[in-house]
């Protein structure tokens, strides 16, 4: 059985699916791994590395896809890497199956199994491969570094022989496990941190952190679901919080916004007058551009900037943190073909409580209803020409 890892091409994609130390893990499951020559070089590992650790490395990458028992992958393989797949081949990666599922039309075409990182189910057995957990973290982390060199000052409390410097404030949306590590991050070099979230479970977290967590009265209203993730909520009750986090951002250096609702857009949760509120050289990073965003102004991987104020969206902060994000991925993928893989062959249980909800499609068909539903509400807001095909 042969697990195979492409060179990443995405704009600014550094990562790699499997780092050299999985690779030996996986060998001593009895397995073969190959890997497209250079594949590693961003996350800092070479073709060499890889030999080492006991992957064969190849220069030809539709001969790699060819000779693919799995395919292994940070971002959705292309069309073009979809058909030159064999059929019955097993894909693993971020497949945003939930946002964009007619992409995965190849998969079906072709027969192939394919399972998608963002559907691993967050029970406890299931840690150890949660990598949207794990790239939120970095994400997270990033982002206030990101602010901390973007931004006309310094982030802690100075004492000098020339005065004071006051510490930075920086405000937090969305306290999930971004915002909580964007959190840490900016106590760590020393801003004051005010955090909002609509989860009251978060209000905890966010104060251990040693942050000021910002409540809103929502008059009781249900705000989270039965897996503890955010619910949309009414127009009114963001309006209520908008309200909150534009009172905040006023006298913010650094405002970082997280908030997701899964499987939906991302909530609205500045406007514009939320903006022309905030000083001069203060900045705004949305980490929910890829959903649509949480800041009306801001523009997916572009700079904006509004009367001195910066509005950055970046979507793969990940990708700029590309040795530990690579780390952390290729053990999440690891750990999740550890469920795949019985002396040395393929055996997929699809009864299995992990293996069954994260396969998206299985021999060709659709397996997971969320999908379907997903794909089913594009078909009827779209002309569905394209998608019809499915
Ligand atoms: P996420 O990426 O879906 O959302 C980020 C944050 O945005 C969440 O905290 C959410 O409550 C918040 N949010 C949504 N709508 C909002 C609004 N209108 N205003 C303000 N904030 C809003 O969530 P993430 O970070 O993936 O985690 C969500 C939950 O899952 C958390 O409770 C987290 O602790 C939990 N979790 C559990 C894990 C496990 O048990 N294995 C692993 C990872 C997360």
């Amino acid at each position: 059985m042969n697990i195979a890892v492409l060179r990443e091409t995405g704009a600014g994609e550094a990562r790699v699916a499997l780092m050299p130390d999985s690779v030996q893990k996986l060998v001593a499951l009895k397995v073969s791994v190959s890997i497209e020559s250079g594949a590693g070089l961003g996350a800092a590992r070479t073709d060499d590395d890889y030999r080492e650790a006991g992957a064969g490395v190849v220069n030809d990458r539709n001969a790699l896809l060819a000779s693919a028992d799995v395919l292994v992958t940070v971002n959705r393989p292309s069309r073009e890497d979809f058909n030159q797949l064999k059929n019955s081949a097993v894909v693993l990666g971020f497949l945003r199956p939930l946002d964009e599922p007619a992409e995965l039309a190849p998969a079906l075409e072709h027969g192939l199994t394919a399972f998608a990182m963002e559907l691993i189910p967050r029970i406890t057995r299931a840690q150890s491969m949660d990598a949207l957990s794990s790239m939120a973290t970095v994400a997270g982390y990033k982002a206030v570094v990101l602010g901390a060199d973007r931004i006309p000052r310094m982030f802690p409390l100075l004492m000098t022989a020339a005065g004071t410097v006051p510490p930075a404030r920086v405000l937090i949306l969305g306290a999930g496990v971004a915002g909580l590590q964007a959190i840490a991050t900016a106590r760590r070099l020393g801003a004051v941190v005010e955090a909002y979230d609509v989860r009251a479970a978060a209000g905890e977290q966010v104060r251990s952190l040693g942050a000021t967590f910002l409540e809103v009265d929502l008059g009781g209203l249900q705000t989270e679901d039965k897996g503890g993730y955010a619910v949309e909520l009414s127009e009114e009750a963001l309006a209520r919080g908008r309200a909150l986090i534009a009172e905040h951002a006023q006298t913010a250096d650094v405002v970082i916004t997280t908030a997701q609702v899964p499987g939906r857009r991302a909530p609205l949760l500045m406007d514009e007058p939320a903006v022309d509120g905030m000083k001069r050289g203060s900045i705004v990073i949305d980490l929910a551009g890829s959903t649509g965003g949480n800041v009306t102004l801001s523009k997916p991987d572009q700079t904006v900037e509004r009367n001195g104020v910066v509005i950055l969206a970046p979507t793969n902060l990940p990708g700029t943190v590309p040795v530990h994000a690579s780390q952390l991925y290729s053990r999440n993928v690891t750990a999740f073909l550890n469920l795949l893989i019985k002396d040395g062959a393929l055996h997929i249980d699809m009864g299995d409580n992990i293996v069954g909800p994260s396969c998206v499609t299985h021999e060709g068909k659709w397996v997971n209803q969320r999908v379907a539903a997903a794909l089913g509400a594009l078909l009827t807001s779209n002309d569905g020409t394209k998608n019809n095909e499915l």
